[in-house]
């Protein structure tokens, strides 16, 4: 049996476009999701578009729409920009789906014959960005830390959640299980506030003040917080509590969120889940802020950047390429167009660009494009094992990639790169050349470069997978096998002699252009 991946970005809210912090998170899942393809595991991947609550109400009137019809257009934006960024999701979900709609009822009312749910009159402090209420020690100088403005003080009934009877059990079980939430600062994050009192979670909205959202089936006058319906998308894209789906891949469940939305995936998604009696998901892995010039890249701030516009000036792979490799994943980074410019000027054009086009040359120019037969009884490591080398890259690649860490990953593969151009220094194959009784060292020379090449093509995939398929059409490897993964799955990169001699070499080509500033 294969094992199941099932991986999750945040449904992003359907109140303004897409921009390069959503696209980075969404590429960060099918990175992951790809790796894991080349893992052999069975993957599922689902992202998908937040759409209630009293701020996308807000934006439908500005824009002059209706709400379903603009919930519609905005939705359709993201589900239209994933293809662009080579993103392979296997489902799209939207809150305002029907088999949605109906779990989060059910679930409500379990949870309310439960008694986990209770009625109360209450009094708060009330941020409209986030849509919820806040502590007054969460509040920076009076604002709201995310977005800056004071939150409005409301008074009225409400639902509310026991949130409280489940805390010391989620303690519990985050000290318990290490890499429950990843990287270790998030789960410490989490941790500290766990050792605070934790507030019952108010869960409904009168009618009277927002009317889009879910009814909640025990109370026709009022609709559901729009976390508490979002989070469930998580299952209902699944089709909890039926089919093979859930109980196939939620054992299996890795969410990706940035620090924004912490709180609610660390805190009130697993208590909402132990309270219905469902298994809480496998890892939540948390990544920092792309910032502009130290602020939050941000639709309320209106500092973003399209990245479509992006793609178009630097090409998909390269984008890829930079988030991945720019961000460590974890901690924020600052986002430039310069910072851009060189990432692919120096990791792209020339470490990896200039390696394998001199290979390529090298390749037809001493052997005619044909892979030569090598004496595998002749000595094979000058100066340095190509293999080893070659073998200790894949393994630190998945140990990154399996922690979520990849710009490791990255790094890892760009070691192995530059041990390989270190090698040509060291071995002259133009020296080499001149030598007849130096033939067998040539042949074994370019050899273990093609293999070198074979294995760098065969990691860079989850990332550039259209660099990688490239790269391994011209390394003479079947086009068909490498899209259906046997030249990029993990195990075939651990072995060595792997391109068959007498296989023809395509022409070099310059697989990134540098960018002229
Ligand atoms: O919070 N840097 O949706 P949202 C990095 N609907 N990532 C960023 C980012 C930035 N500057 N800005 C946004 C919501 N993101 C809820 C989620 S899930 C059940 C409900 C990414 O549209 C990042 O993934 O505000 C962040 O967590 C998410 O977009 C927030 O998207
Ligand atoms: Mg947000």
């Amino acid at each position: 049996m294969t094992d199941p991946f099932y991986i999750t970005t945040p449904i992003y809210y359907v109140n303004a476009q897409p921009h390069l912090g959503h696209a980075y998170t969404t590429i960060a899942a099918d990175v992951s999701c790809r790796y894991n393809f080349m893992e052999k595991k069975d993957v599922y991947f689902q992202t998908g578009t937040d759409e209630h609550g009293d701020k996308i109400e807000r934006a439908a009137r500005a824009e002059g729409l209706g709400v379903k019809e603009y919930v519609d257009k905005i939705s359709g934006l993201f589900k239209d920009l994933w293809p662009e960024l080579k993103i392979k999701y296997n489902y799209f979900i939207r809150t305002t789906d029907p088999s949605h709609i109906k779990l989060v009822r059910e679930l409500l009312q379990r949870i309310y014959d439960a008694e986990d749910i209770y009625f109360h009159e209450y009094e708060g402090l009330y941020c409209f960005g986030c849509e919820r209420f806040y502590a007054e020690r969460e509040l920076v100088n009076g604002k709201c830390p995310d977005h800056n403005r004071e939150p409005e003080l409301i008074k009225e009934s409400n639902y509310f959640f026991r949130m409280s009877k489940y805390q010391d059990w989620l303690m519990d079980h985050i000290e318990s299980t290490p890499d429950f939430i990843r990287p270790k600062r998030y789960k410490n994050e989490v941790l500290a506030f766990l050792r605070e009192p934790l507030e019952d979670l108010c869960i409904s909205r009168p009618k009277s003040r927002l009317k889009w959202g879910i009814p909640l089936p025990f109370d026709n006058d009022y609709v559901t917080y729009v976390w508490f319906d979002a989070l469930i998308n998580y299952i209902s894209g699944l089709g909890y509590p039926d089919g093979d789906l859930f109980s196939k891949f939620w054992p299996a469940a890795q969410h990706i969120i940035a620090k924004d939305i912490l709180k609610p995936h660390g805190i009130y998604w697993p208590i909402m889940l132990k309270a219905a009696g469902i298994d809480i998901y496998k890892h939540l892995n948390v990544h920092g802020y792309w910032n502009i010039d130290e602020n939050k890249m941000s639709k309320s701030i209106g500092n973003v950047i399209e990245p479509l516009s992006l793609i178009e000036k630097y090409g998909i792979d390269s984008f890829r390429f930079f988030l991945m490799r720019e961000m460590t994943f974890g901690l924020d980074s600052n986002f430039s167009e310069q910072s851009l410019i060189e990432r692919i000027n120096s990791d792209l054009a020339n470490d990896l660009g200039n390696l394998f086009s001199r290979v390529l040359s090298m390749g037809h120019k001493y052997f005619s494009g044909i892979v030569p037969l090598i004496d595998m009884d002749a000595e094979n490591s000058f100066h340095f094992s190509l293999e080893k080398e070659a073998i200790d890259a894949v393994e630190k690649f998945q140990g990154s990639m399996e922690e979520f860490a990849f710009h490791g990953g990255i790094a890892a593969i760009w070691g192995l790169i530059r041990r390989m151009n270190k090698y040509i220094d060291v071995t002259s194959p133009w020296e080499l050349a001149k030598k007849k009784s130096a033939k067998k060292q040539l042949e074994i020379v370019i050899y273990n470069l093609l293999e070198g090449l074979r294995v760098v093509s065969g990691l860079i995939y989850p990332v550039m997978p259209d660099a990688s398929v490239a790269m391994q059409k011209h390394l003479g490897l079947d086009a068909d096998e490498v899209l259906k993964g046997k030249f990029n799955y993990i195990d075939e990169l651990k072995k060595w002699n792997v391109i068959k001699p007498g296989t023809r070499l395509l022409k070099s080509i310059r697989l990134f252009p540098r960018i002229e500033n």
